[in-house]
């Protein structure tokens, strides 16, 4: 039976209210509405200590970031929206990937969860330039540390707050089409990814 390519979607903010949560949300909307398997995760359920590696070595890695690779494992392409702080990457998301890093199952390669999948990128902010440059430190980490392959293509949602409607779209409609490319390139580069590796 043909595999049937596979996105997950979640934010780098757990803020019940997140602009970022909207962003996932409406790319996993998207996502659906063109026939494609989508699945939205929320951070907030996969809370994680501080990475430490004393508290490792005592431990091992916290259940939560098993359960999140677990989940990343089954999904061929994974969709992130991420705030900027600081003209960064979140601590919450920092953190959640710096984990689930750690995780390495019997016989699998360092980072397999990473460099297995194809990821694509978005941000939201209340701000003019939409957190735009807090996706560099997310593109930084995902690719240069954690080796995986990052789209080109992303989308940067600014004046948030403003931004989307009562049904959760964007009202600038280039923004919608942005977001629209940007979830189709994912879901081809995952589904291309996907058979290569069966290849
Ligand atoms: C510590 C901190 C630093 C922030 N730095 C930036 C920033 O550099 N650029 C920006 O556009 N917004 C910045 N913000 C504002 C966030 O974009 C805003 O709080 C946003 O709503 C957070 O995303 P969320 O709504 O998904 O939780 C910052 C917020 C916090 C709490």
């Amino acid at each position: 039976m043909p595999h049937t390519t596979r996105l997950l979607f979640f934010a780098g903010s757990a803020r019940e209210g997140s602009l970022n949560k909207r962003l996932a949300r409406l790319a996993h909307d998207v996502a659906e509405a063109n026939g494609i398997a989508a699945t939205l995760a929320d951070l907030g359920d996969y809370p994680m200590p501080i990475y430490d590696g004393d508290l490792e070595e005592r431990e091992g890695q916290p259940d939560n970031a098993k359960k999140l690779k677990s989940l990343m494992s089954v999904h061929d392409g994974i969709f992130i929206a991420c705030p900027e702080y600081n003209a960064s990457i979140t601590p919450l998301l920092k953190n959640t990937l710096d984990w689930v890093g750690r995780v390495k199952d019997q016989g699998e390669a360092p980072l397999a969860v990473y460099k297995t999948r194809v990821f694509a990128l978005g941000s939201a902010s209340p701000g003019a330039i939409g957190g735009l440059r807090g996706l560099i430190a997310v593109r930084q980490t995902l690719e240069l540390g954690l080796g995986a392959l990052v789209l080109p293509d992303q989308i940067a949602v600014p004046r948030a707050t403003e931004a989307f409607d009562d049904d959760g779209h964007l009202k600038d409609k280039m923004l919608m089409e942005i977001l629209k490319t940007v979830v189709q390139k994912l879901a081809r580069a995952a589904h291309v990814m996907r058979g290569e590796e069966g290849a």
